[in-house]
Order: C-alpha cells, then sequence, then structure tokens
C-alpha cells in the first residue's frame, strides 16, 4: 500500500512543481523553481507550505523562497505572489501595499507572517542532502542558514517587546489556523460597520465569480461545490480579516507602532512550539556552520522560552492555551493547537500522557476509527466537520502532533495516527483537508502539504527521533 501511495504523492510534488516568471516592482522578471499549494487556485508559494512541501526537496525551492520573499528586517512574509496582479486568490499582493515599507523586498509579497517551520524543515533538507553530497549541503547551509537566524531575530527583538520568550503574532492569518475559534472572542473586540461588510461582500464577490468561472471551465461540480461558502470563513469573520490587513499597512508595517496599538497580539501556542523546535535546529545549524557566537543567541532564546512556556498550561483542562497578551488571559478553546507543545518537547511525560488520553477521549478522536485530531474539538461550540479550521482534519497539524508524541516517547499514539493519516489519504486522496464526520476529501484537491508530509511519514520514521536526542 504505502509505495503506491508514495509514488502518488511523488507525482502530485512533481506536477504541482513550476517554473515561474517572477515578477517584481521594479517591473522585472526572473524565472525561478517554485511549488505552490496547488496547481489551479492558490497562486503564489506560502510560508509553512513550502517549508512542509519540500522536506524531500532538492532544497532549490526552499531556498528561493526565502531568497525572494524575506523582507530587510529579517521578516519572512506568509506569501510570495509570483505576479502583481492576482486572477483567483484574493486578498492578492495589491491589497497588502507593501510599498509602504521601508524593508519590502522588490518581490510582490504580503505583510504578515505564518508558522516559523522554517528552521527544522531546512534542516530536514540539509541532512538529506549531505547523505548525497555535502558540497551541495553546505551551500544549502550557507544560503539558508543566516536567512533563518534574521527571521529568528526579527521575531524576538519586535514579535515579543515586553521580552517574555513568547512572541506574539497580530492578525489570524499568522496562526496558519485562520478561522479558528480560538479567535473569536479577540475578533469581536474588534466591530465593523455595515459599511466595512458591505466592502467586504463586494470584495469577496470576485471568489464567487472565480467559482462560475471554474464551472464554465469544465471543472468538477463537486471540486467547485467544496468552495462553498459554507466551509470558508463568514464576511463577519472576513471584514475583521481585512480590518487587521490594513491597520498593519497603515502603520507601514511598522513593529513599534504596531505592537503598541494593535487589537489583535496573541502569543499563538502553536507559533511558539514551532519557533522553539526551529531554534532547536538553528542550533544545530549554527554547530555544522561553525558560528559559536550565535550559538550562544539561539541557546539564549532557547532558555528564555522553556523557562515561560509553562505559563501556556492549564491543569484544570489537561491542555495548553494560547495567551492573549491584551488581557493577559489564556483562551481556553480546545482546539488541535492545544497539542503543538508536544512537538516542541514542552510537555512533562505526565502532561504528555494526559494529553494522549484527552486525544483519543470524545473531545477530539470521537468515535472514529481512525484515530486523527480534528482542528477543533468535536465539544467546542463552533465545531462543524467541514469549516475549514472549525472541525477539519488537516495533514500539517495532524503530523506536528504525530510526531509530538513520538518526540515524547508516546510511541503508540504517534504510530496510531501516522497510520490513520496513511489510510485517510489512501481512502480519500492528497486534499487540503478532509471532514472530521465522514473522512472525505475537501478544499482543493492534490495538495502539496499532503503528498509531501505522506512522504515524511511513510519513508521518514525515525529521522524527527533522531534530531531530538541530538538536540
Ligand atoms: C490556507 C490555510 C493556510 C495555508 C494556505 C495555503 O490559507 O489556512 O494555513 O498556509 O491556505 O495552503
Amino acid at each position: 500500500m504505502e509505495k503506491s501511495l508514495i509514488h502518488q504523492a511523488q507525482e502530485i510534488l512533481e506536477d504541482n512543481e513550476q517554473i515561474i516568471d517572477l515578477e517584481d516592482r521594479n517591473g522585472h522578471t526572473q524565472k525561478i523553481r517554485v511549488r505552490p499549494p496547488d496547481r489551479e487556485y492558490y497562486e503564489g508559494s506560502w510560508l509553512w507550505d513550502t517549508g512542509f512541501n519540500e522536506l524531500s526537496g532538492s532544497g532549490e525551492i526552499f531556498s528561493n523562497f526565502l531568497k525572494f520573499s524575506q523582507w530587510k528586517n529579517g521578516f519572512v512574509p506568509h506569501i510570495l505572489f509570483y505576479k502583481k496582479e492576482q486572477e483567483r486568490y484574493f486578498p492578492g499582493s495589491k491589497y497588502w501595499q507593501t510599498e509602504n515599507s521601508e524593508n519590502a523586498p522588490l518581490a510582490y509579497t504580503s505583510g504578515i507572517t505564518q508558522p516559523p517551520v522554517l528552521g527544522f524543515c531546512a534542516f530536514r533538507i540539509y541532512k538529506r542532502l549531505k547523505e548525497k553530497s555535502p558540497d551541495k549541503a553546505q551551500d544549502f547551509l550557507k544560503e539558508t542558514y543566516p536567512r533563518i537566524l534574521n527571521f529568528h531575530r526579527y521575531l524576538f527583538q519586535n514579535r515579543d517587546q515586553e521580552g517574555s520568550g513568547l512572541v506574539s503574532i497580530y492578525h489570524p492569518w499568522e496562526a496558519g489556523l485562520d478561522n479558528s475559534p480560538r479567535w473569536e472572542e479577540c475578533l469581536s473586540r474588534i466591530s465593523v460597520t455595515q459599511e466595512q461588510l458591505a466592502g467586504t461582500r463586494e470584495l469577496r464577490k470576485d471568489v464567487k465569480g472565480l467559482v462560475a468561472k471554474l464551472v464554465g471551465e469544465g471543472m468538477r461540480e463537486e471540486g467547485v461545490r467544496k468552495l462553498a461558502s459554507e466551509m470558508r470563513p463568514t464576511n463577519e469573520d472576513y471584514a475583521r480579516y481585512l480590518y487587521l490587513m490594513r491597520f498593519l499597512a497603515d502603520k507601514n508595517y511598522d513593529d513599534r507602532k504596531i505592537y503598541a496599538e494593535v487589537p489583535f497580539n496573541i502569543k499563538d501556542v502553536l507559533f511558539n512550539s514551532v519557533l522553539y523546535a526551529s531554534n532547536e535546529a538553528l542550533y544545530l545549524m549554527a554547530h555544522e556552520m561553525r558560528d559559536e557566537k550565535s550559538k550562544a543567541e539561539i541557546k539564549g532564546y532557547l532558555s528564555k522560552q522553556r523557562a515561560v512556556f509553562g505559563k501556556l498550561y492549564d491543569g484544570e483542562t489537561g491542555l495548553y492555551y494560547d495567551l492573549d497578551n491584551r488581557t493577559s488571559k489564556l483562551i481556553k478553546r480546545k482546539t488541535i493547537a492545544s497539542f503543538a507543545p508536544l512537538f516542541a518537547g514542552m510537555a512533562t511525560p505526565e502532561q504528555a500522557k494526559e494529553m494522549a488520553k484527552i486525544a483519543r477521549g470524545k473531545e477530539f478522536k470521537g468515535d472514529s476509527q481512525l484515530f486523527l485530531i480534528p482542528s477543533t474539538a468535536r465539544t467546542d461550540p463552533s465545531f462543524y466537520p467541514k469549516a475549514y479550521w472549525r472541525g477539519p482534519v488537516w495533514m500539517p497539524t495532524n503530523w506536528l502532533v504525530a510526531r509530538g508524541f513520538e518526540r515524547m516517547g508516546l510511541s503508540k499514539e504517534a504510530e496510531e495516527i501516522k497510520n490513520s493519516l496513511l489510510q485517510l489519504v489512501e481512502k480519500s486522496g492528497f486534499n487540503e483537508y478532509y471532514d472530521s464526520d465522514t473522512n472525505k476529501g475537501l478544499g482543493r484537491d492534490d495538495f502539496s502539504w499532503t503528498a509531501s508530509l505522506i512522504i515524511d511519514l511513510a519513508k521518514d520514521p525515525h529521522f524527527w527521533q533522531k534530531l531530538w536526542r541530538v538536540g
């Protein structure tokens, strides 16, 4: 079974690879190799998708993403757009107004970031390259290590202005889990006017236009229905997302101003967990580069993070949560993000065992035969098995949890989730996400991160465990 699944996954990754003409703000173009999340809808490269998609790649696409998207202050945006104008994807480059910032690169990008998975993904790529061609591996390291280090420096200097050891996100999309119910309360503090709502509806009409266009072009009715708005965030959500997007652009992406004033300032538990794991990998990269000075700096970040992580744990419910930096309260909504500290090795052995029980219980696994973790707990009032990050099963987050249980020595849980993911994809296809009640594939088909992480799970059982042992 696994062999043909790997073969199919490799084909999807190859099909999704493209050489594009990357446009820049000077009107120049340059041919570069990229791998967008899928072949039709997404018109750019996404940050955490790129990390996950390139785990078994040659490193070229990963390096390109960093090289062209990174801002002068180290910030890495969540999207590198290929062109000035987007035909399908909304909100495209013109809405971000990155030219407002003196730090923006020549390429068209968004102005927010995404979970910093680049460190541990780069280390995985480096190790594989080293087995075959040490020279290539060294070149890859030289190209990517300083950029990732600068990204982490940006995060600690700008997104943790109180020096707590936990970095903040400014927008729900920076979490990667766009419409998670965790943002509900904070977003409700942003009032949207009827005018803003009408404006949002108008802007999103383009998206509906897209559905008509795709049907016109003969795309399967089924596929188009999957784009239906019930599975996507509502206009009310969207009005607030756009408000925050404009807020950042109006402040010229100046972190000094934004950090103090932005209504959405959250210490996201998943974001901080993957940052910790990426820092561990960055430390190993610094070691390979014989960069002793930065090793000490990275060690400093690691110990600061370790010292504070316990603040995110709630003993009563046995899970980790985000901290709302405006109210100084934990956001106690149960979602898959609560399990991310396992991947960072942050949970104590007792906590991890308790978390395994919760994962298996009615709140997450439920009655399903497969052991998969829905994006939002089945018991959460907003749970809906088809609604994006409010219930469906997603590959990257389940991968993080499976690898997390493995790291914590809970290999039974790790194996079960891993095997369930393989069965899910075998049965339903390589979708963007899956209905957590029926396991039917939803969103876009032939999705890059689903394919890439299947290869990692099926072919690479021991790398990650070994990595943490070294770290
Ligand atoms: C959606 C997801 C985000 C992902 C992007 C590209 O916006 O919410 O996590 O990175 O699609 O796949």
